[in-house]
């Protein structure tokens, strides 16, 4: 029997609820499948780490990591305690990355059992492919000057090799898709690395002459998922245009709560990264009340990347199939906590 080797961060906040609650969920798929076991391995990597360290990783962090098949991860953050640029250059932005993960996947589907709070949704199912590694994340710039003088500058790094990357990405799953590749630029207010990405686009898409393309300003295609969203296909976006609008598109399914993500090593060098697009959630932490469905989503993605897309439709029938029988936490409107919306999913398996 394949065994897979995960390296687990629950990290902060309802990550430290979420991940258990995503685990049950895939060692039970597992066993139901017969082929594949989980051998789990927890790290207690975090703000509560770098409380105790005054680091958030020990310094072998990323070294150990590479010695596991993939990393799953819950949320990163304690914005009272330690600051966010810290905590999350120092984990989360880190581990993408040091280990290559320059593709974020992020899906927005409408899930049966699910009302979107759209008017008229349709059965929109969207992938953003999320630049993962650089752009308006660069690790570039600098404070000068003081008082009423002082200026920040953020650079924005857009690589050729990075940016083509994500657009060839973006074509090939268009091709096991509806065929269609939006690009969200913003050439219109950059005068640099929004031209540079359009044109690299229009480059791209030559290689693709059976997949239609669109070119949309990211304030515009914000407005569209909420007008449209049933429009779109896959989506290829910069590292910033892609985090926002894959929060958008979280809502518009109903809640972040429920949006998955994968932090892919395309190459498959290093590990990949499987953590949800929501944030440890301060406000619910320790509560008991957290949706693990973006958990337990994220963890289906994991499965299709290891090769095992049967379980994975085996795990989101159960999301919908518990959906569907009205048990959902608070965010989906209802009343049910997170054990409760757990054992359903299990029951649903
Ligand atoms: P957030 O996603 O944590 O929370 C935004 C809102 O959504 C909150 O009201 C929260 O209660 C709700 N929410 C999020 N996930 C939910 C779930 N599973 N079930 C029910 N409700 C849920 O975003 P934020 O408040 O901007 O950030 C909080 C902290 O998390 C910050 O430190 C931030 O930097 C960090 N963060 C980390 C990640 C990550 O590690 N991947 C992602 C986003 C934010
Ligand atoms: C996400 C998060 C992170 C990001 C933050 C916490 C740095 O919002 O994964 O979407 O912006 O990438
Ligand atoms: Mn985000």
């Amino acid at each position: 029997m394949k065994t897979y080797k995960i390296a687990v961060i629950p990290g902060d906040g309802i990550g430290k609820e979420v991940v258990p609650a995503a685990i049950e969920v895939l060692d039970t798929v597992a066993k139901l499948d017969g082929g594949f076991q989980f051998e789990w391995t927890y790290f207690p990597w975090g703000c509560d780490y770098y409380l105790e360290h005054g680091e958030m990783m020990p310094e072998d962090g990323i070294e150990t990591l590479k010695k596991y098949d993939q990393i799953f991860l819950g949320a990163v953050g304690m914005p009272e305690l330690v600051p966010d640029h810290i905590s999350l250059w120092g984990l989360l932005i880190k581990i993408r990355r040091e280990l290559k993960q320059s593709i974020n996947v992020r899906p927005a589907k409408l899930l049966q059992g699910l009302q979107s709070p759209l008017r008229d949704p349709q059965n929109f199912d969207i992938t953003v492919v999320r630049e993962n590694s650089e752009g308006e994340y660069s690790d570039s710039g600098g404070r000068i000057h003081q008082g009423a003088n002082e200026i920040a500058i953020q650079n924005a790094i857009f690589t050729r090799k990075g940016t083509e990357r994500a657009m060839r990405y973006a074509f090939e799953l268009a091709k096991n898709s509806r065929q269609h590749v939006t690009s969200a630029t913003k050439s219109n207010g950059l005068t640099y690395s929004m031209p540079f990405w359009d044109e690299i686009f229009d480059e791209v898409k030559k290689d693709y002459p059976d997949i239609d393309t669109a070119v949309n300003h990211i304030d515009a295609l914000a407005a569209f998922f909420v007008m449209k969203p049933h429009a779109f296909d896959v989506i290829v976006a910069s590292n910033l245009f892609g985090d926002i609008l894959t929060d958008l598109g979280g809502a518009i399914m109903g809640s972040i709560g429920i949006a998955p993500a994968a932090n892919l090593n395309i190459e498959r060098e290093y590990p990949s990264m499987f953590e949800p697009v929501h944030g440890s959630a301060p406000d619910i932490a320790g509560q008991g009340v957290a949706n693990p469905i973006g958990q337990i989503w994220t963890g289906k993605m994991m499965l299709d990347f290891l090769g095992h897309q049967q379980a994975g439709i085996k795990v989101l029938n159960a999301i919908e199939a518990t959906l569907a029988s009205g048990v959902k936490t608070r965010d989906l409107g209802g009343t049910a906590n997170l054990e409760e919306v757990k054992n359903a999913i299990l029951k649903n398996l």
